[in-house]
Parts: C-alpha cells; structure tokens; sequence
C-alpha cells in the first residue's frame, strides 16, 4: 500500500509500502473478535482507513538499521492500535461525528460501547507489546499515561497563574507527541540501532508530533472535511481548546487584539450549536492572523525536529524523516 506521505527514495517507499501492507494484515488480525458486537465495532476505524503515520515512522526508523526484522511489523501494530483505541475515547470526550471520514464509533453504538471497545484495543496493544520484551511494555505503558494526562490536563486547563500557551505546548506533547516519539524510538529499538540513534530519533518524534497536532489545530478550522475525514469546527464548537484560539484569547488579555478581535472571542466563546453561528466563527478565524501564528509555530517545531536528526547518518532514510517534518507542517500551509 502506497504511504500517505511522501517518499523520494523509491527502493525505500517500495520497502515501506511491502510492510505497512504486512502491517494492515497483523492489524486486521489484532482488532478481530469472536463476539460480533466486539468485532464489528473493533474493526470499524482500522477499516475506516487512517494515514497510518505512527507505524510508518516505526518502518522508517527501524530502516536505520535492520528494517527486515519481524518485531518491527508487531511494534508498529502497537503503536497504530494505541492511536485507534485513543480515538475511539477522544471522540466520544470532544462529541466528533465523524472520524477517518466514517461514521465516529459512539454515533453508531453509543458512548458505552465505544469506551469499551476503545478499552478492549487497548488490551490488544499489551498482549502484542508483551512479546516484545519489557522494555518496549514499559515504554508502552509510559506512553499511555502521558496520553492520558495530556486529554486530563486539556479537560480540566491551565491552572491559575500557569500561562494557558506554554500549559497548552504540554497537553500536545502528551496527548500526541508521545506516541510518535514512541513509534520512532521502537522502530529504531528493534531496527537494532544504538542508544544515540534511539535518543535522536524519540527527541525527533517527540517534536515532531508537536508540529503535528498544531498543524491538527490548524485544519479543524481551514480544512474541509473531505481532507481530513474529520468535520472540521469540531473542537471549537465543543470549545476544545486550541492553539489559535489561544493565541487570539493571549492578545485580547495582553491588551494587544483589536475591538474586532475581543468580539471575535467573546463569538468563540458563546453557544456555537447553530451551524450557521459555527460556520461564521470558523470563517473569521480562517483569516485570522492567529491562524498564520499558529501555522509558522508547526513550522517552527517541524524544523526543530529536522535539527535533532544531525546525529544520524546522511542517506535516503534521514532524508526521509527530514521531509517528513516538513510535510507535517505543510499539511496545515
Ligand atoms: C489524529 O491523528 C489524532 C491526533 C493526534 C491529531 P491522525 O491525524 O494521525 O489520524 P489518523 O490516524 O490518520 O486517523
Ligand atoms: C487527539 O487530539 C489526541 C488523541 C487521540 C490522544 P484531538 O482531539 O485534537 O484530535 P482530533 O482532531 O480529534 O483528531
Ligand atoms: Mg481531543
Ligand atoms: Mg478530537
């Protein structure tokens, strides 16, 4: 299967391409159940579709050293099933109706099940993490907690006297940032390689997925739905905070923003249940120069990840992390 982003090297992409497909098989055989419910349920977002990105940068880095080894398709089954179960549960926690452009599972079962199932994904990712040692099961479970205390400290804000930015900044690297850092640093693990290169490419996940999620924050309001298979207003309809929401909100407290920008926020932060309401708010803030701050902070971040690849050797596979960076954060250009 061709990967959703773009790989110049072509011996390299028709490597990836082979075991990402290795990859869907194991995943299709990992969120299987014998209880039809479980089942149908389980598979619904693997089938969906998905960009596949955290298994991809497993494949990737393993590639620096041995990427013929089997525990790199197992690691990179982990890694996308702990993405699947998160989404099941982020979902139901920002209300979205749709995700990887089907259905979002708690709109088709209701948000018991789609808790559930999330829980039982979860517990698929431990019994395949368990056979790959004690070193990736604590990684794993690492990870897992600072995904959760990234949704926890979304949910419950910044508190009094924390700046809301930098508060913010800490909620992306964990609820997001740690899993691609995570994805990284097992490929490279079980590619074999040795501790610098582990660290180099964990710090370039870790930063990586910063640049990822801001640019995430970018398209819930410029993109349309069909791009991102999610519909987009989501989080500001639900008044999930986001980064250009923030900066717009920094500016009006600072004293900086305009008359118009002290009204666009006080819009924001107003019932947005009528779509009309929603989608005028969503057009403003679309041309609003928090948007363009919030796209140069990815850019920011995307080349500050390309920097922390320096240790690795030159070639098609570091060439390939770099563009990826640049990719990430030109998704929200
Ligand atoms: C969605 O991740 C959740 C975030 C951390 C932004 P992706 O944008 O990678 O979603 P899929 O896996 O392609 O569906
Ligand atoms: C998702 O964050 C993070 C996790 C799933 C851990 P968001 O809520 O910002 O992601 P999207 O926009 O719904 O994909
Ligand atoms: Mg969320
Ligand atoms: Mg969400």
């Amino acid at each position: 299967m061709p990967t959703a982003f773009p790989l110049p090297d072509p011996a390299l992409a028709d490597r990836l391409s082979e075991r990402l497909a290795r990859v869907d098989a194991a995943l299709a055989e990992a969120v299987a159940s014998a209880d039809a419910l479980a089942d149908d349920a389980g598979r619904h977002l693997v089938t969906a579709g998905g960009k596949r990105f955290r298994p991809l940068l497993t494949l990737l880095a393993g590639e620096l050293g041995d990427g013929t080894r089997p525990e790199l398709v197992d690691a990179a089954v982990v890694v996308e099933l702990t993405q699947v179960a998160s989404l099941y549960h982020d979902d139901v926690m920002d209300s979205a109706p749709v995700r990887r452009g089907a259905p979002a599972v708690h709109t088709v079962w209701g948000n018991s099940v789609a808790i559930l199932v999330g829980d039982l994904l979860f517990s698929r990712a431990s019994a395949l993490v368990a056979g790959l040692g004690p070193e990736a099961v604590v990684l794993q479970s690492r990870t897992f907690e600072r995904m959760c205390l990234g949704q926890l400290h979304e949910t419950l804000g910044p508190r009094d006297g924390e700046d809301p930015v930098a508060h913010y900044l800490q909620v992306l690297s964990d609820k997001t940032a740690s899993l691609l850092a995570t994805s990284a640093q097992l490929g490279a693990m079980f590619g074999g390689c040795d501790d610098t290169v582990v660290g180099a490419v964990a710090a370039y996940g870790e930063k990586v997925g910063v640049a990822f999620q801001l640019a995430d924050d970018v398209l819930d309001i410029a993109s349309t739905g069909d791009e991102s298979g999610k519909t987009p207003g989501t989080d500001l309809r639900e008044h999930v905070p986001t980064m250009p929401v923030l900066l717009l909100r920094q500016r009006v407290a600072r004293g900086e923003g305009t008359a118009e920008d002290a009204a666009l926020l006080a819009r924001l932060d107003a019932d947005l249940s009528d779509d009309a309401t929603l989608a005028a708010a969503v057009a403003d803030l679309r041309s609003h120069d928090a948007l363009a701050a919030t796209r140069e902070l990815a850019v920011r971040w995307a080349r500050e990840a390309a920097a922390e690849l320096e240790p690795l050797p030159d070639g098609p596979v570091k060439q390939a992390l770099a563009d990826l960076a640049t990719a990430l954060a030109d998704r929200a250009a």
